[in-house]
Order: structure tokens, then sequence, then C-alpha cells
């Protein structure tokens, strides 16, 4: 049999990378882009679990295909877990992961708590099925951001017990501990325990 195809309901290049390489041995991975899309996913809703089901919603209910979205932020304690939902568009329109990041170290100039998660929340879709499968990993802000991988937040999150950035991992390393790899562990665990597709 071969592999099932996915399309992902993310227009995130970074996050495409990451993906195929945490689910590329299992789907033969397809991008909305294919499907022509060509207008941003939308994502208004209030939360990262409404984002995700709304953009996985999306392409299913046009294509009706076998799907996979990705809504994530970083929420930091001491902001009373800003930015959240709103983590892409921190510093405004249109998004820019360095004022983003330059902004999140002005709010917490001269904080001593720096403590912060970060957060995805997939939604699968398939057949007119919808799942969800959340990941997270704490760790600190740090104040000057270090190394040139990955994306967004990720030079300046210290994930707990590391000492050093998401930036300055490789991809594989990254994706090993972080949010996403992990929210993807248990969408594997699901697919493999249900037998989802063994039957198809
Ligand atoms: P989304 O596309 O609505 O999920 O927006 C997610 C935003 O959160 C991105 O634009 C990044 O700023 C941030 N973000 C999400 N995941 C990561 C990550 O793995 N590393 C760094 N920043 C991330």
């Amino acid at each position: 049999m071969g592999k099932q195809r996915l399309y992902l309901a993310t227009q995130n290049q970074h996050k495409i990378e990451e993906i195929k390489d945490l689910l590329g041995d299992l789907f033969d991975i397809h991008t909305v882009f294919e499907l022509g899309v060509q207008i941003e996913l939308p994502e208004t809703g209030s939360s990262l679990q409404e984002n995700s089901h709304q953009k996985a919603s999306y392409i299913a209910s046009r294509f009706s295909v076998t799907c996979l979205s990705d809504d994530s932020g970083l929420e930091v304690h001491a902001l009373g877990g800003a930015p959240g939902v709103y983590s892409a568009r921190y510093a405004g329109e249109p998004k820019d992961d360095a004022a983003n990041v330059r902004k999140l170290i002005a709010e917490l100039d001269g904080i001593l708590d720096r403590s912060a998660r970060f957060v995805t929340v997939l939604t699968f879709h398939h057949e007119g099925q919808y799942f969800s499968f959340e990941g997270e990993v704490q760790g600190d802000i740090v104040s000057i951001p270090r190394g040139d991988h990955g994306f967004g937040y990720d030079p300046v999150f210290q994930p707990a017990g590391y000492d050093r950035t998401f930036a300055e991992m490789t991809m594989v390393e990254k994706n090993q501990l972080a949010h996403r790899g992990r929210a993807m562990l248990k969408f594997k665990s699901f697919i493999d325990e249900a037998a989802f597709f063994s039957d198809k």
C-alpha cells in the first residue's frame, strides 16, 4: 500500500520543512499551494484550538482532502500568556519575526521571570472527521537573540534544561524536543493505535 496523501494546511515554509522532517516517512506530503490556494488561510479565532480547526476545515470543506493544520504560539508567563494566539502579529501587520522578537525583548526588559512555553495545536481531517493534538515545551526567554536556524521566536527561546536556544539547534534536534514534535508524536500514536489507514 502506498503512503496516504496528506495536505498541510499551513503556508509557513519553516513549519512545512519541520513537518516533513517529522512525518515524511509516514505520509505522502503535499502543500495547499498545490491546491491553488493563494490567499492566506483564515485564523480569526480567539484560541489556538479555534484557529487550528479553522485552517483545517477551510481546506477540507473546499477540497475534501485529508489534511493537517498547525496553529502555534508562544505564551510568556510574566506577560499573562501574551503573545499567545497573536504570536505571528505581535508587533503588528505585516507579520515580521524580527520585529516580534524586538517587541518581546522590550516588554520583558527588567523582568526576572522569563518563563514561557510554546504550544502547538494540530488538527487532522479525514473524510469529515476532525481530531486534534496538542504539544508544548517549557523554557525561558533570553534577553539577547542567539542562533540563526529556525524561525519566529526561536532565537530567544531556550528550552528548559538546555543552554542553547532553538535557533542554535539543528531542525532535527529542535524537532525532538519542541512543541510541534511533541504534538506530532501524539498524532503518530493515534494513527498507529487506531490503525487509521490500515483498512483503506
Ligand atoms: P501561526 O502561523 O498562526 O501558527 O503563528 C505562529 C507564530 O508563532 C509564528 O509566526 C511564530 O512567530 C510563532 N511560532 C510558532 N511556532 C514557532 C516555533 O516553532 N518557533 C518559533 N516561533 C514559532
